[in-house]
């Protein structure tokens, strides 16, 4: 699985989103150390607050599978499902991330339709709250 296969397969899950309020569709791929893919779409809701990001559902899903070892994500979106550019997770995504991956965690941010933009989770969350905070 190449860097830009991940980012294809986020695009390809943007088409899955249930975005109807924002109108902004995301698509994730998260990629386990064994080689699984899981991907994931945003999912609004007519309460707004329980809306999901497209990232935590591909995380829940891996999860919830019994996978929690992870090497990167890619991430892709925009409004009505066009890509103008990249975004990095939300500050939540980035949160939940940090549970089960360490800094060296690769974010790929899609920002076109062979392109994608390396980032490091350690750069996005320097500083977390995690379990040694509870110790
Ligand atoms: N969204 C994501 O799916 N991932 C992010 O990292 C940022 C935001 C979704 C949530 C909501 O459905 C829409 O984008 C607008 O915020």
């Amino acid at each position: 699985m190449t860097k830009q296969e991940l980012c294809n397969l986020a695009i390809k899950s943007m088409e899955n989103a249930y975005a109807p309020y924002s109108g902004y569709k995301v698509g994730a791929a998260l990629l386990t150390k064994t080689g699984k893919v899981f991907t994931g779409c945003n999912i609004e809701n007519a309460s707004y607050t329980p809306t999901v990001c497209a990232e935590r559902t591909a995380i829940f899903k891996a999860v919830s599978e019994g996978e929690r070892n992870f090497t990167m994500i890619a991430v892709a979106g925009g409004k009505n499902g066009y890509i103008s550019g990249e975004f990095p997770p939300c500050g939540v995504c980035r949160q939940v991330l940090s549970e089960f991956c360490d800094g060296n965690f690769t974010v790929l941010a899609v920002n076109g339709e062979n392109s994608y933009k390396e980032y490091k989770l350690s750069d996005l969350l320097p500083c977390s709250f995690n379990s040694d905070n509870l110790k």
